[in-house]
């Protein structure tokens, strides 16, 4: 894919020191922690978090030392949340590679994302980074919030759309919010325009959750994650809301019931599934996800035409583009 490289063009250089400054941070001592850092930075994902920050830093005020700590600190934390979420939802498979969980058993991958988690805040600390850190450990709090919220409702498989929206605000969009504040931040804006990149994140932030969603029912096998894995986990998305709230009361509790008896069983997912695709589910929901997404992009209106402003517009584009 191309298309991303397109974007990082013209932050090439500070993305070159930023891989520099995040490798530093991951590197241990530990033999074992050695081996399990050096396997996550060879599977690199897709690092749009820092692109997030370097490009809302750029658009409002010059590059510092500050922004470098945020982009490193930022995928840091989601490096290490996406090693915690992988042993909450028992996948076996991300960025094409086993995950940290699958090769090394979960207690080795909860510690590992403690590990990095620890090592990017103490970075920041270092470097006396505190209006970052107060960005950043909202995000944190709020994700881990969201990520317990979506267990209870997987257990209880009552969840309404509303709930959806507030579980993957808090799970994913708050991390966003935190990659586009800290980046203004870092340039020494004013709370007020932090504040408004804050939402501006988060509206991109919801979109790209729907469309993680949505590639969970897409079977293009380009997402290196295993489709099908969140009804597997009784994560009930949009897609899935949408078709349960257009169906008769008795048709609904007769699919509760599946997924809370029959969800391991492959045809039962498979039928589900089929009835997903077939409601309308799919298309409402990327209805939805383009409303975020325009909103998001209100924000940057009022910018004049740049190479950084088209490039912060594609990212966001991308959110909801990507096939990964
Ligand atoms: C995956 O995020 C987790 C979600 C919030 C959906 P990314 O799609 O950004 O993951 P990588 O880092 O590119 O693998
Ligand atoms: C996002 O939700 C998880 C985090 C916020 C860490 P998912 O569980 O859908 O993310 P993937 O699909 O595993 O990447
Ligand atoms: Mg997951
Ligand atoms: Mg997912």
């Amino acid at each position: 894919m191309g298309k991303i490289d397109d974007i990082k063009q013209p932050i090439g250089a500070e993305l070159k020191r930023f891989h520099t400054e995040f490798e530093a941070v991951m590197k241990s001592r530990i033999p074992l922690l050695n081996i399990i850092t050096k396997y996550i930075l060879k599977n690199k994902g897709k690092q749009m978090r820092p692109l997030f920050v370097f490009l809302s830093a750029r658009l409002n005020g010059e590059i510092t030392d500050s922004t470098y700590k945020a982009a490193a600190l930022i995928e840091l934390l989601h490096t290490a949340t996406l090693v915690h979420d992988d042993v909450v939802d028992e996948a076996n498979l991300r960025r094409n590679v086993f995950t940290i969980n699958a090769l090394w058993k979960n207690k080795a991958a909860v510690l590992i994302g403690d590990y990095l988690l620890s090592k990017g805040m103490l970075m920041a600390l270092e470097n006396k980074e505190y209006q970052l850190l107060e960005i950043v450990s909202k995000a944190t709090k709020q994700m881990s919030e969201g990520e317990l919220l979506q267990i209870e409702k997987a257990r209880r498989l009552d969840i309404s759309e509303e709930i959806y929206f507030e579980i993957i605000r808090q799970k994913t969009a708050s991390l966003i919010g935190s990659a586009t504040a800290a980046g203004v931040a870092s340039t020494g804006a004013s709370k007020e325009l932090i504040n408004k990149f804050w939402e501006m994140g988060e509206n991109i932030g919801i979109a790209f959750q729907i469309k993680d969603d949505l590639l969970d029912y897409s079977n293009t096998g380009n997402t290196g994650k295993i489709s099908g894995n969140d009804l597997k986990e009784k994560k009930m998305t949009l897609p899935l809301i949408y078709f349960l709230n257009n169906i008769s009361s008795f048709e609904r509790r007769k699919i509760i019931y599946k997924i809370k008896y029959q969800i391991s069983n492959a045809r039962v997912r498979k039928n589900i599934i089929e009835s997903v695709m077939n409601s309308g589910g799919i298309e409402y929901s990327k209805a939805k996800m383009n409303e975020y997404l325009k909103k998001a992009l209100l924000t940057l209106e009022p910018y004049e035409n740049s190479e950084i402003k088209s490039s912060l517009v594609e990212l966001i584009n991308y959110s909801i583009l990507r096939d990964k």
